[in-house]
């Protein structure tokens, strides 16, 4: 782990307005490289920025992209056209060498969920170099605290953005979860195994001008003891691994035991109503249904929702976790050995392939929890917190009505749902029909004619039953059978998010 001392966050402030000054913003990025470039650092290559900023001319934009992102020495004297130089050296964000400076970390601009200007400050080198993979970053390694990645916004989208008391962000590497919840959380505490990890939270806070949060060493809970949150958030170090090589990926429990603790933990962690969500892999073990194997890391007293979003058969995952390393770019006999280590370890643990997902906790403390484990592989609309809501909102309603109450309630069919027919080309009849939804979760569910009629007619001025009661009529068939078998498709319907309860409306 390195030693080299970080930056202090004192004068943060006064950074912060050069760089905002100097349009050091993801719009200004933007407007100064291009739609191309600007993804393309995204995707860790620095090149095609390299050349929209190297232009005469360019000014401060283009000198603060080129020491802070694309890390490359810039002359004193352009330094310091872009930021207060002395100040910035100084307090450790550069250092001099010769007449030109280098940037001791990497300051990512990162545009808040309402327009804030946010910065997000990690280890350099971690967002340079393309497809090389970490372990060209050198003998840091171990500790390197990363900055923004897809699981990163992914988890950042999910979560619910209710205003709270209290929250919690567990292994906040360089604190974007942290940086999320001090919009609306009134205390925020931020832990990490990783020391160095807990100073970068500081800097990200401090440069984006969030108020400070708690800052807390250690493993897991064991830094916030007995204390309980409103929200609890972790992208935890989930990657099932042979070894524990790098603290930001590789937990250093076996198999999916860290996670399997995180989530098992967390419930007696959560106020009364508190969220818990985390992002996780889970090993898909032979003879066993991985449903079950989630399902029993859920804590007493909450209610669940697990989407499984991708599953890897154990090749194809210890390529990808062999490549994030860099090992590929190792002499091939060292990349064949730590490959095979990689297949004992799942061939020892019984594990075919592995999921990745999201895990949503309510602490409720009700009789007859909800538990949902399912796989939803496709493309959701981001963000997400809202959705989740709505969901637990929904599984309170179902529990709440039984059969013959889900046929007096009264539904609208949700906002944005479609209806498609698909079957052969010119046939009189669809083979299936399809309902969709094009917000949200974006799900797509088979009906069978009464369902497609069913959802048709639904604007919330005639209950279930009576909608029912026509529909036999038109299609002739005995309403006391239709009242009889269609509240488990219409339970479906409303826990899935097509048909929305129409409060206060009975018969
Ligand atoms: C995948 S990174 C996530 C960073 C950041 N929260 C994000 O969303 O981008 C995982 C973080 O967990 C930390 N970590 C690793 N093992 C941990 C443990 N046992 N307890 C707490 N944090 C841990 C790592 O140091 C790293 O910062």
């Amino acid at each position: 782990m390195s030693t080299t001392s970080l930056p202090t966050p004192d004068r943060a402030a006064e950074l912060r307005e050069a760089l905002l000054a100097a349009g050091f913003t993801a719009d200004g990025l933007l407007d100064l490289l291009g739609a191309p470039a600007y993804a393309a650092l995204a995707r860790s290559e620095t090149v095609p920025a390299l050349r929209a900023t190297r232009g005469p001319g360019d000014g401060a934009l283009a000198s603060l992209v080129r020491l802070f992102l694309l890390q490359q020495p810039e002359p004193y004297v352009h330094a310091a056209e872009a930021l207060p130089v002395e100040a910035a050296l100084a307090d450790g964000w550069l250092r001099l060498e010769g007449d030109e400076v280098h940037a001791t970390v990497d300051v990512r601009p990162y545009g808040g969920p309402d327009g804030e200007d946010w910065f997000i400050v990690s280890d350099l080198g971690c967002s340079v170099g393309g497809a090389g993979g970490i372990g060209g970053i050198g003998s840091r390694e171990e500790g390197v605290v990363l900055g923004v990645g897809g699981a990163s916004t992914t988890l950042a989208g999910i979560t619910v953005r209710t205003p709270v008391g209290s929250a919690l962000d567990v292994g906040t590497g360089s604190g974007i979860q942290a940086l999320h919840a001090s919009r609306h959380a009134t205390r925020v505490t931020a832990t990490d195994v990783n020391p160095r990890a807990l100073e970068f939270t500081r800097l990200t806070l401090a440069l984006s001008g969030a108020p400070e949060a708690e800052l807390l060493t250690g493993s897991l809970f064991e830094p916030v003891g007995d204390a309980t949150y409103d929200l609890i958030v972790s992208n935890p170090p989930f990657v099932i691994s042979p070894g524990a090589r790098l603290t930001y990926r590789d937990g250093g429990m076996g198999g999916d035991d860290l996670c399997r603790t995180l989530v098992q933990e967390s419930g007696a962690r959560l106020n009364q109503g508190g969220y818990a969500q985390f992002l996780g892999n889970w090993q898909h073990v032979e003879g066993e249904d991985w449903h079950d194997r989630l399902r029993s890391w859920v804590p007493r007293g909450c209610d669940a929702w697990i989407v499984q979003r991708d599953v890897q058969d154990v090749t194809q995952y210890a390529e990808l976790w062999l490549r994030d390393a860099g090992d590929h770019r190792t002499d091939p006999a060292e990349y064949a050995r730590r490959y095979e280590d990689w297949l004992d370890e799942f061939e020892a643990r019984g594990t075919k392939s592995v999921g990745f997902g999201w895990i949503t906790l309510r602490r409720t403390d009700a009789a007859e929890p909800s538990i949902v484990v399912e796989e939803w592989p496709h493309t959701v609309e981001q963000p997400l917190g809202d959705a989740v809501l709505a969901h637990f909102a929904r599984q309170d309603y179902l529990r709440e009505h039984d059969d013959a109450a889900l046929l007096e309630a009264h539904f609208a069919l949700a906002e944005e749902v479609v209806q498609e027919q698909v079957g052969a080309p010119g046939a009189e009849d669809p083979e299936h029909v399809v309902l969709r939804q094009n917000r949200g979760m974006r799900r797509a569910t088979k009906v069978d004619t009464v369902g497609a009629g069913f959802a048709g007619v639904c604007d919330g001025s005639l209950s279930a039953g009576r909608i029912l009661d026509a529909i036999a009529q038109l299609m002739q068939e005995d309403p006391i059978v239709l009242r009889d078998r269609t509240p488990e498709a219409i339970r479906l319907l409303v826990e899935q998010g097509f048909l929305d309860p129409v409060a206060g409306r009975t018969q």
